[in-house]
């Protein structure tokens, strides 16, 4: 067999692994798929920890943006050692955040995708993604709306990486538009949402 597609599999699997989800379980006692925005990612745990416990629910909201996004990172770097070419780990990429946001632990439901999408850019377009994260930071300050940030931050991910020709030649980068694509359609509620002005402040 082609030993891409296990490599695809691999990063569907780990992309599924519910690390918020399991740490507001374990640490919290507090199902987070049915509270808050029901999203299983760092923001909905953050929000729904804080109600009982405030400075547990930041510890357990970095642990779950850093193994989030290693989830990404750790499959994408292990490609690399491999000499997959660009093309392939692209699709890595894809296939761990289409993990996270659609798990196969969870009946196919899951979270957003920034904090794998963040794994996945800063290995493959680290530049740009740098740039994101400082636009989420600063958005996040000024803003206070996660979902609002994470929107810009990855706006900007992709704008400069575009710009700069971050990465590869455009057409191998395909994916990495895609990525933001299902990072977009995932945050469709929230976009209602900050439309109507319902969107919940949580930092
Ligand atoms: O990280 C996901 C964030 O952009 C929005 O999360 O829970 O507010 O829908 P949430």
């Amino acid at each position: 067999t082609n030993p891409n597609v296990l490599f695809y599999l691999a990063a569907y699997l780990i992309g599924s692994i519910p690390f918020g989800l399991l740490l507001a379980k374990t640490f919290a006692g507090v199902d987070i798929k049915s509270q808050g925005s029901k999203s299983i990612g760092a923001t909905n745990v953050l929000r729904v920890v804080k109600e009982t416990n405030p400075s547990l629910a930041k510890k357990l909201g970095i642990a779950t943006v850093i193994l989030d996004a290693l989830k990404g990172t750790v499959v994408i770097l292990i490609a690399m050692s491999m000499g997959m070419n660009e093309q392939t780990l692209w699709m890595i990429a894809v296939l761990a955040v289409l993990g996270h946001c659609y798990s196969i632990y969870l009946g196919l439901e899951g979270g957003k995708g920034v904090a794998t999408g963040l794994g996945v850019y800063i290995a493959l377009v680290p530049v740009a993604t740098l740039i994101g994260a400082l636009t989420w930071i600063i958005a996040a300050k000024v803003l206070k709306i996660s979902s609002l940030s994470s929107l810009l931050g990855l706006t900007a991910v992709i704008v400069s990486a575009t710009l700069m020709n971050d990465g590869l030649d455009i057409g191998s980068n395909a994916p990495m538009y895609l990525i933001a694509f299902i990072i977009y359609y995932k945050h469709i509620p929230n976009i209602v949402r900050i439309i109507k002005g319902e969107e919940k402040k949580v930092i």
